[in-house]
C-alpha cells in the first residue's frame, strides 16, 4: 500500500490531488539550498513534490489542525527540511520570523479548501454530506450556523452576493429568516434543502452552491486572508524570488491580479518615481509577471480531477524596485 492510501485509512478521507503540480513545479524551479513557503500544506500534495525536486527547505503553514498527521508524515521523510507552522497565512511573516528566517526563495498559494476538508461530513463544508453547519478551516471561531442563525437578513442576503454572486440572494436571505424563526438551522442538509426549495435548479449546478461558497468564504475571512498575504509576501521574498498563486473563482483571481498589475506594470517615468518613494516608506516591492496571463491546467488534469477545472495559476517574481528604476534611466 502507498503512502497516500495509508494516510487515507488513517484519516478515512479521499486523498486530495494536488492542482496543477507540473506547472507549480516548473514556476518554482526548485533548487538546492533554497528556502520555500507552502502557505496552504494541506495534504502537503505541493511540499512532497518540492521536496523530492531538490536538496531544499520547505516550511508549510496550515490553520486546520488536521493537517498534522499528514505533516509527521512528511518530517520524518525529510529530516531537518520540512516544517509544519500551524496558523493563518496572512501571519506568515510572524511564523517565519518565530523560526529565525526573514527571506524566503518562493511563496506558494493553493487557495481554498482540500478535499479531505469537503468529503469529511463533520466539518461541515459540503451540502452533499450531511453534517452540523461548521465550516471553520480552523475548527474555531464563529461557525455558518452561528452566521446563519444571528444575522440580519440583509447582512445575509449582501453575504450570499458578495462572496456567492448568487442572483437569488435576497429570496435565500428571507427564506432562512423565516425558517429558523420556527427553529434554528443546524445542518448542511436542513441549508440545502431549504435552498433548494426556494431556487430552481438550472443547468448541472446544485442550487445551493452559491450560497455554500459565500458563507465559507465569510466564515473563514478567505479574501481579507488572501489580501493580508499578498501583502506580506514582499517582506520574506529575497529579489528573485517566486510567487505563485492558484485560485479557484474569479473573486479570488481578480484579487491576485490587481494586487500584481500595478506594480509591475509602471507606465511612465513619473509614476515610476511615486513607487521608488512608497516603496521606500512603507517597504513596497515591485513584481516581474514572466507570462501576462493566468496559466490553466491542461485538459487531461481537468478530465483526471474536476476540482481543477476552475483554476488559475499566477506567478510573479520579486524585482527590486531600484531596479526597476535604473531601468528606466536613459
Ligand atoms: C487546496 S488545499 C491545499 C492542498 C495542497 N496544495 C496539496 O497539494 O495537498 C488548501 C489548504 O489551505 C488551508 N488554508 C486555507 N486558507 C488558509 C489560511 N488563510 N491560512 C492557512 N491555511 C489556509 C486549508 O486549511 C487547506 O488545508
Amino acid at each position: 500500500m502507498n503512502e497516500a492510501a495509508q494516510l487515507q485509512g488513517v484519516t478515512g478521507r479521499r486523498a486530495h490531488l494536488p492542482v496543477m503540480l507540473q506547472e507549480v513545479l516548473t514556476a518554482l524551479s526548485p533548487k538546492d539550498g533554497e528556502i520555500y513557503v507552502d502557505a496552504t500544506f494541506g495534504a502537503g500534495g505541493y511540499s512532497r513534490a518540492i521536496l523530492e525536486s531538490a536538496k531544499c527547505r520547505v516550511y508549510a503553514i496550515d490553520r486546520d489542525p488536521s493537517t498534522r498527521l499528514l505533516a509527521d508524515a512528511l518530517a520524518r521523510d525529510f529530516p531537518g527540511r520540512f516544517l509544519l507552522l500551524a496558523g493563518c497565512f496572512s501571519d506568515m511573516v510572524s511564523l517565519l520570523a518565530q523560526q529565525g528566517v526573514t527571506g524566503v526563495d518562493a511563496i506558494v498559494m493553493d487557495l481554498g479548501v482540500s478535499s479531505m476538508q469537503i468529503d469529511q461530513a463533520a466539518r461541515g463544508f459540503s451540502f452533499k454530506h450531511d453534517g452540523p453547519l461548521d465550516m471553520r478551516m480552523s475548527c474555531d471561531g464563529v461557525s455558518a450556523a452561528i452566521l446563519v442563525n444571528s444575522l440580519p437578513e440583509d447582512e445575509l442576503a449582501d453575504i450570499l452576493y458578495m462572496y456567492g454572486e448568487e442572483k437569488a440572494s435576497r429570496k435565500i436571505a428571507a427564506a432562512i429568516v423565516a425558517e429558523r424563526e420556527i427553529a434554528p438551522i443546524e445542518t448542511t442538509a436542513q441549508l440545502a434543502a431549504l435552498i433548494r426549495r426556494v431556487v430552481r435548479q438550472s443547468g448541472e449546478m446544485d442550487p445551493a452552491t452559491r450560497t455554500f461558497q459565500a458563507l465559507r468564504i465569510r466564515v473563514n475571512d478567505e479574501l481579507g486572508e488572501l489580501e493580508r498575504a499578498l501583502d506580506a509576501a514582499p517582506t520574506l521574498l529575497r529579489t528573485g524570488g517566486r510567487l505563485i498563486v492558484v485560485s479557484f473563482h474569479s473573486l479570488e483571481d481578480r484579487i491576485v491580479k490587481r494586487f500584481l498589475r500595478p506594480k509591475s506594470e509602471v507606465a511612465s517615468r513619473h509614476a515610476m518615481a511615486a513607487l521608488v518613494q512608497q516603496q521606500q516608506d512603507s517597504g513596497l516591492a515591485l513584481f516581474d509577471l514572466p507570462s501576462g496571463k493566468a496559466i490553466i491546467p491542461g485538459v487531461p488534469e481537468t478530465r483526471l480531477n474536476p476540482r481543477a477545472r476552475s483554476a488559475k495559476l499566477r506567478v510573479a517574481i520579486r524585482n527590486s524596485v531600484q531596479r526597476a528604476h535604473a531601468e528606466m534611466e536613459p
